[in-house]
């Protein structure tokens, strides 16, 4: 079984996630012996907070492919960015500062964990406007965002992603955990995905959310949550109604 991870911090100097060049390989490294084969570097944007990363990004994920080519030629890699949603952050995306999901007009996006539903619809409806379509990162932190409005934007063709720590069992209180299992069982999950930022807080763990959710959802929906929705995406075999 091969996982599809498109949420990771692994381009080293770039963000908060791997520091050095030897922190980045020993992720990719990691991931690829817990059998990921796909996977999208999404360093922060969020130039407030991060500055002008951009030249590093670029640098980092060349050194990557090279790494990985030579290394793991079965690995698929692609670039994007995480990008933390502010009222400005639109104008950067509409001049192409921020990098989409590989060669895909999704953006993953990450809002405020403060924000509330309506901020949400409206940051996501900006992006449509413009030509995005937001993948939602790690959805089940926005504690205000009610799930019936979640499926509306989803109904919209807004996609939905969920890190691997909420499935493996990080305890983050009793309404996220509520959050969680609401979130999947009522379906409104496309991705589920590691976040990684290093080997130790923050590790990429796909294989071990894929047991937890086999056990409890069935193979087929764990299979789709961590693997073949993603394939799909990036490999533009389907469009996001067929998800
Ligand atoms: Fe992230």
């Amino acid at each position: 079984m091969s996982f599809s991870d498109i949420h990771t911090h692994i381009l080293y100097g770039a963000d908060d996630g791997a520091k050095t060049r030897e922190d980045a390989f020993a992720i990719v490294k990691a991931s690829y012996e817990s059998g990921t084969r796909l996977i999208c570097a999404t360093p922060h944007f969020h130039p407030g907070y991060f500055g002008d990363n951009r030249e590093q990004i670029l640098h980092s994920f060349e050194v990557l492919c090279e790494h990985c080519s030579k290394n793991y030629p079965d690995l698929k890699l692609f670039l994007g960015n995480e990008l933390f949603y502010t009222y400005d952050s639109v104008s950067w995306v509409k001049n192409k500062l921020c990098l989409p999901m590989g060669s895909t007009e999704y953006m993953l996006v990450e809002f405020s964990v403060h924000s509330s539903d309506d901020e949400i619809a409206e940051g996501v409806d900006r992006l449509l406007n413009i030509g995005y379509i937001p993948i939602i990162a790690h959805a089940e932190r926005y504690g205000r965002l009610k799930c019936g409005r979640l499926a509306a934007l989803r109904e919209n063709g807004v996609l939905v992603q969920m890190n691997t720590e909420a499935v493996n069992g990080k305890r983050l209180g009793l309404g996220y955990n509520k959050r969680v299992k609401t979130l999947l069982t009522e379906g409104l999950v496309d991705f589920i995905s590691s976040d990684a930022h290093d080997l130790t807080r923050r590790p990429p763990q796909m294989d071990k959310s894929f047991k937890i959710l086999a056990e409890k959802y069935g193979h087929g929906y764990a299979e789709r949550l961590c693997r073949t929705n993603a394939e799909k995406l990036f490999c533009r075999e389907m469009t996001a109604e067929d998800i």
